[in-house]
């Protein structure tokens, strides 16, 4: 599995070392194994603790760290997966809040502040800025969400949204969907 970020090699800029090395931690747990709940499960805790221990996140923190994954039983809704952080809502629908928006529109959404998007869904009071990126298969079918929020303004810039999606992008690829 490639853990191959685009643009990121040829740069010494630390946040960029930081995601290709997470990106090649990920790739690792996630060999040999295509069940989708043990893959969200390990990538989310592996990508919280470590956007929490970085340096390169100076006083970011991040406060949750998950999936939602489209609901078999109801085509136009995301259902809770595996995630790290306070509990969350079980239920999206698409094109509601971040994370509907995201799986609707079939692209990153980048939040500096929550607040100030409309329909934002609150889970955790804490939670002020947040990135959400569609688990988008090369046949185009969207089989969810990989969403983080942190507990800072304006917490995410691009290396995070292209480091993010090329992990998101090793979990589509290294999981069966239904
Ligand atoms: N804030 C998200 C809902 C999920 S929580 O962040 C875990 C949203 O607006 O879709």
């Amino acid at each position: 599995m490639s853990s191959f970020i685009p643009g990121f090699n040829n740069t010494l800029n630390p946040k960029a070392q930081f995601y290709l090395e997470l990106a090649g931690d990920c790739a690792s747990l996630l060999e040999g194994q295509r069940n989708l709940v043990t893959n969200t499960a390990n990538i989310s805790s592996l990508v919280y603790h470590s956007l929490l221990e970085t340096p390169t996140r100076k006083g970011k923190p991040v406060n949750w760290v998950g999936f939602y994954l489209m609901d078999s039983k109801k085509s136009d809704s995301l259902i809770l997966g595996p995630f790290q952080g306070r509990p969350a809502c079980t239920e999206i629908a698409l094109g509601k809040g971040v994370c509907g928006t995201a799986a609707k529109d079939q692209c990153t959404v980048v939040v500096a502040d929550v607040h100030k998007f409309p329909g934002h869904i609150s889970c955790d009071a804490a939670s002020k800025s947040e990135i959400v990126v569609p688990l988008r298969a090369d046949d185009g079918r969207v089989h969810g969400v990989f969403d983080i929020d942190a507990s800072e303004l304006d917490a995410f810039d691009d290396y995070d949204r292209m480091g993010l999606e090329a992990i998101t992008k090793m979990v589509v690829e290294a999981s069966d969907f239904e």
